[in-house]
C-alpha cells in the first residue's frame, strides 16, 4: 500500500483516545525504537498507557524509557515487576485496547497457540478488549507460512492485524515486513475504537477551494483550507465507510483509506461530484467553490502594461455543484451542505437548504480565527429539512465531524 505522509503531530481521532487506558505491548524486534515516539503520541492524545515488555525487547529499549515518557512502571517481569502479585490480571481487566507493537514472530506464534509464559503473554490471555497485532520482521519471516497461519488464526479470533509496510528493512532486504510509522498505528487505533455505524456506506465529500484561471500563472479563489471537509471524511472512514473525497488544492495528507480525487475548478469538482453522485448514500458537500470564474482566461500571461493602472476582469457565473446535486438526487440519498456566512446565519442557511434541495445544512460564521476556515476548531449549527436546530459549540474539527455524523445517521433514521 501506498502510504502517505503524514506529520506525527496531526490530532486526528483524539476523541476515542482521551482518558482511555492503552496497554501497548513492546516485543524483541528492532522497530522497537519506533514503539517510543507511538507511546508519545498516545500521551499527547491524553491516554493513560501502560507499556508491557518481553524479555528480549529489553535488549532493543530501556525500559527507564517507556517508565519515564508513560509515567507508569513497565510490566517486564511477572514475578518480580509489581507491587500487587496480580498486577496483568489488574491491567488487562482495565485495558480499554491493546497495541502489540512491534510484534515479533515468536510472540505472533505465542498468541494463537494460547501460550502465557511471561508478563506479556500472560495480562494478553486475561485481557476482553479489542486488540491490534503490528507485525515486524524480515520479509522471508513475514512471509513464512507458520508467521501467516498463526496472524489468520488470531485475526479469526477477532484480533486486528496491521499489515506490515514494504520497503528497507534494517536486515537489508526490501519487502514487506516493515513497522508502519506511529501515527499511522495511532490513526488505526482510533478506527478500531469508534463504533462502525456507516459499514456498507458510500460517502462522498467535497472539500478545500477551487481555483479559476485567470491565465496560466493567475487565478481567482479562497481561504479554505480544507479542514472540515477532510476531517469528516477521516471520521466517516474510521466509522466504516468507503469514502471518496473530491478535493481542492490544499496542503493537507490524505485520510488513511480515503480514495481523493484532486481538482482544481469548479467545472472539474461538479463533473466529479455529479460522476460519483449515483453510488453515494451521504453527500456532504464542504468544499468553499468559487461562486464566479473569469469569463475568458488567457492562454499566455497577462502582461503588466506601462499605460494603465488598472485590469478587469470579467467574471461569469458557475455552475451551481449543490443545487446540481439536490436536484438530481434520489430519496434515499442524505444530502448536506455547509454554509460559511459573515452575516445573518441563520436566514442565509435556511434559504441555501430550502434552494438547494439539502436534507440537512451546517452553518458557520467564517471571519473568527477560531472557527471557518483554516482553524483546527469549529462552531456549526446544523439545521434539518424537518426544522430541528442542532447546536455544535466551539471544538475540534476531528470531534466535530463525528458529531455531524451521529446527527446525519440520527436523520437517516
Ligand atoms: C538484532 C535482532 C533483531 C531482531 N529483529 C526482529 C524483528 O524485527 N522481528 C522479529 O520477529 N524478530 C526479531 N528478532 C528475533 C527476536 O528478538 C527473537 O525471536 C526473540 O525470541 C523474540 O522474543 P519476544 O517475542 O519475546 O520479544 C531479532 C533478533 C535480533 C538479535
Amino acid at each position: 500500500m501506498d502510504l502517505p505522509i503524514q506529520k506525527i503531530d496531526q490530532k486526528n481521532g483524539q476523541e476515542q483516545i482521551i482518558g482511555k487506558n492503552i496497554l501497548l505491548g513492546v516485543t524483541g524486534g528492532i522497530a522497537a525504537y519506533k514503539s517510543v515516539e507511538f507511546l508519545r503520541l498516545l500521551k499527547k492524545a491524553g491516554a493513560d498507557v501502560t507499556v508491557l515488555m518481553t524479555g528480549s525487547a529489553r535488549h532493543f529499549v530501556g525500559k527507564t524509557t517507556f517508565e519515564v515518557l508513560s509515567e507508569n512502571a513497565v510490566l517486564s517481569d511477572l514475578f518480580s515487576d509489581t507491587e500487587s502479585s496480580v498486577k496483568h490480571i489488574d491491567i488487562a481487566t482495565k485495558a480499554d485496547a491493546v497495541v502489540i507493537a512491534p510484534a515479533t514472530a515468536n510472540i505472533i506464534g505465542k498468541f494463537a497457540n494460547g501460550i502465557a509464559d511471561d508478563a506479556l503473554t500472560t495480562t494478553l490471555m486475561a485481557v476482553t478488549c479489542p486488540v491490534m497485532i503490528c507485525p515486524s520482521m524480515n520479509t522471508d519471516m513475514y512471509q513464512n507460512i507458520r508467521v501467516q497461519r498463526n496472524l489468520d488464526i488470531l485475526e479469526q479470533d477477532g484480533w486486528h492485524i496491521l499489515d506490515p509496510d514494504s520497503g528497507a528493512l534494517a536486515c537489508k532486504t526490501v519487502g514487506a515486513g516493515r513497522l508502519p510509522d506511529p501515527w499511522f498505528i495511532f490513526d488505526r487505533l482510533c478506527a478500531m475504537l469508534v463504533k462502525k455505524d456507516l459499514k456498507q456506506k458510500q460517502v462522498l465529500i467535497s472539500a478545500g477551494p477551487t481555483i479559476e484561471a485567470i491565465d496560466p500563472v493567475r487565478f481567482v479563489s479562497n481561504h479554505s483550507s480544507g479542514k472540515m471537509g477532510y476531517a469528516i471524511a477521516r471520521a466517516a472512514e474510521q466509522r466504516g465507510a468507503n469514502v471518496t473525497l473530491v478535493s481542492g488544492p490544499v496542503s493537507l495528507d490524505t485520510p488513511v483509506g480515503v480514495e481523493k480525487i484532486d481538482v482544481l475548478s469548479c467545472g472539474q469538482m461538479a463533473d466529479q461530484m455529479l460522476t460519483h453522485l449515483k453510488k453515494a448514500d451521504i453527500i456532504i458537500k464542504v468544499a468553499a467553490v468559487a461562486d464566479y470564474k473569469p469569463c475568458d482566461p488567457k492562454d499566455k500571461k497577462i502582461k503588466k502594461k506601462d499605460n494603465s493602472k488598472e485590469l478587469s476582469v470579467a467574471m461569469t457565473q458557475n455552475p451551481d455543484i449543490l443545487k446540481q446535486i439536490g436536484e438530481k438526487k434520489r430519496p434515499d440519498q442524505f444530502l448536506v451542505g455547509f454554509a460559511a456566512e459573515t452575516n445573518d446565519l441563520e436566514s442565509n442557511a435556511l434559504l441555501k437548504m430550502k434552494k438547494k434541495h439539502l436534507d440537512m445544512i451546517a452553518a458557520n460564521l467564517v471571519g473568527s480565527s477560531d472557527s471557518g476556515f483554516k482553524a483546527d476548531t469549529n462552531k456549526v449549527k446544523l439545521f434539518s429539512k424537518d426544522g430541528s436546530v442542532f447546536d455544535i459549540p466551539l471544538m475540534e474539527k476531528d470531534k466535530l465531524a463525528h458529531i455531524l455524523i451521529d446527527q446525519i445517521l440520527e436523520k437517516m433514521g
